[in-house]
């Protein structure tokens, strides 16, 4: 059965009231900039301490040993999952995954916010299935534990990737929610038959009249 991770992109307070108030669901919690840059472990030790697992999304993309450090960090930490940006090339996932213990390592394929316009405009020349399989399948190669992409290529790497993975969708969203900077979106009933196993929702969430009552909705599609 497929997960549900809540993107907490909001300011501390709304985040530490949200992540009470849904005590006990079966949830992760993901933590970004947004809160990260200022407020570190009174966000990321508060999911712990209420029992949720922590999903670290910092996206890292440097050189291997600063990479590596990263990884370390997040370790010390407690996070569950962290993302590093599979473009930061074969030497830094390899030096992520030396030191990566139980942490799930979950590489950045092509952002969702990305369109094939803006695929062609950073240069990457093949067609966006075929850059997100192979960036995929470099991250597997070296042991990742999973990737993030968008629903829309995920049928695809589920069929041809060569080894099985944590499969990570962001870029969902419910019928008559905003799309605002996403440009790869797909429903939740999408993403789910594509094979996602964990879901991203942040603001189809957030902006939610009633928080809770929209993650127990989703829960029961899942
Ligand atoms: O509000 P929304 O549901 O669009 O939030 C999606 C979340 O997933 C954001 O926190 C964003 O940083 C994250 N994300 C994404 N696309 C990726 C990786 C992560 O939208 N490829």
């Amino acid at each position: 059965m497929a997960k549900l991770c809540i993107a907490l992109d909001t300011n501390l307070q709304q985040a530490k009231d949200l992540v009470r108030s849904l005590r006990g669901y079966p949830l992760l919690f993901k933590v970004g900039y947004k809160l990260f840059i200022c407020h570190h472990r009174a966000i990321t030790d508060y999911i712990k301490e209420e029992g949720f697992e922590l999903f670290l999304d910092l996206k890292l993309h440097d050189i291997p040993n600063t990479v590596k450090e990263g990884v370390l960090s997040a370790k010390e930490l407690g996070a569950d999952y962290l993302t590093i940006h599979i473009s930061a090339g074969k030497s830094a996932l390899r030096s992520a995954v030396e030191v990566k213990g139980k942490l799930k390592l979950l590489g950045v394929t092509l952002l969702t916010s990305l369109d094939d316009e803006d695929i062609q405009d950073i240069g990457f020349c093949r067609d966006r299935e075929g850059q997100v399989f192979h960036l995929t399948e470099l991250a597997l190669k070296e042991g990742f534990d999973g990737i993030v992409c968008s629903g829309k290529e995920l049928s695809y790497l589920k069929e041809k990737a060569s080894k099985p993975f944590i499969a990570v969708v962001p870029g969902v969203r419910l019928e008559g929610d905003p799309v605002e900077d996403q440009k790869r979106v797909v429903s939740l009933e999408e993403a789910l038959s594509a094979g996602a196993d964990i879901i991203v929702m942040g603001r189809s969430i957030l902006r939610a009249e009633n928080p809770v009552k929209r993650v127990e909705e989703i829960l029961l599609k899942l």
